[in-house]
């Protein structure tokens, strides 16, 4: 079949099928002492899962007029970090969730201690993996000092978007803002732009980056991301409202029994609603803005806006 012939959502799965692949490639044996950490690392990433942020990571590569292979080490270290983040997320501790992507959370079948070490396993792995790109012979037309620049680069966005001002303050503030009677507006973006969007950014930019894109392009990119990020997350718990969960793979009503307050729960879920619309086509204006071919990210833009997961 063509590429035309297949719809938005076949091409999605071909591209994260691809994804989990490469992925698979770049996990750990498992073998030694440790063989059940190892294990927990593969069944907590291979779960399935909607690989969107390597896909967003590949695509922006392409877009920015990416050839080589340079991006795939950074695109298993997003997931990894990524998946870190949800392994996190369920533990008893904070959302107290048993199901994810379909499957049992890692702590319900490795246990507590063993779901937090996966955690922080995924994390390190993630920056052990992103750094081979520094040797990768992969990217034989980009000159080694320019490939040196790059690669530093991407690793210093990673770092940061993952870290204590970036994803990990943005997961802290949301279990802070549990304990309080009221959120106001600003702790909401705040919590937003941390806790999601800031992973989703650095896919985009770091794409570009790697591309070898000029600074304006990457602000114009990290601008999209932004606007994709903070709909995903609206989106996300709509679906925590709306949704099915045999199609999210995860429970419903996470957020009520943890007392969240969400944009939904505070704005009503048709107001939500525009958000997510509105975001989406401020992000889609970038994309239809940017230099190159943008067709797939655009339908892929399209796409989350309906998803039911
Ligand atoms: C879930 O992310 C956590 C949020 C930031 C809302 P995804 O919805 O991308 O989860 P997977 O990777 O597809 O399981
Ligand atoms: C989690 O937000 C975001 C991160 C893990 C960084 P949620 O708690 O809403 O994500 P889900 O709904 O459990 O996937
Ligand atoms: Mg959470
Ligand atoms: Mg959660
Ligand atoms: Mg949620």
């Amino acid at each position: 079949m063509t590429e035309q012939a297949l719809s938005i959502e076949e091409r999605i799965a071909e591209k994260a099928l691809r994804i989990e692949n490469l992925i698979k490639e770049y996990l750990p044996g498992k073998e030694g002492y440790h063989k059940v950490l190892l294990e927990s690392m593969e069944y907590s990433v291979l779960a399935g899962g909607k690989r969107l942020r390597p896909m967003l990571m590949e695509e922006t590569y392409h877009l920015c007029g990416g050839k080589g292979k340079i991006v795939e080490p950074f695109m298993a270290a997003m997931e990894m970090i990524h998946t870190y983040s949800l392994v996190h997320d369920d533990l008893p501790a904070m959302d107290n969730d048993e199901y994810r992507r379909g499957k049992k959370t890692t702590w319900a079948v490795y246990g507590d201690g063993m779901a937090v070490l996966c955690g922080d396993a995924l994390l390190n792995y993630a920056f052990e993996t992103a750094m081979g790109a520094f040797d990768s012979c992969v990217c034989e037309d980009v000159p080694m000092v320019e490939r040196y620049r790059m690669v530093a680069e991407a690793l210093k966005v990673l770092a940061a978007k993952a870290g204590v001002h970036g994803m990990i303050g943005g997961q802290t503030a949301d279990v802070e803002a549990e304990k309080a009677q009221e959120v106001t507006e600003e702790q909401l973006t705040f919590i937003y732009e941390h806790k999601t969007a800031d992973l989703i950014e650095a896919s985009m930019m770091i794409g570009a980056i790697l591309a070898g894109a000029d600074e304006g392009t990457i602000e114009n990119l990290k601008k999209c991301a932004y606007n994709i990020g903070i709909a995903f997350q609206i989106q996300d718990d709509i679906l925590d409202i709306e949704g099915k969960q045999e199609v999210l793979g995860k429970p419903i009503g996470s957020d009520e029994k943890n007392h969240k307050q969400t944009y939904v729960s505070i704005h009503g879920i048709q107001k939500s609603k525009e958000m997510v619309r509105k975001l989406s086509d401020e992000a889609l204006q970038i994309l239809r803005e940017t230099n190159g071919d943008s067709t797939f990210l655009e339908e892929l833009t399209g796409y989350l806006i309906r998803r039911e997961k």
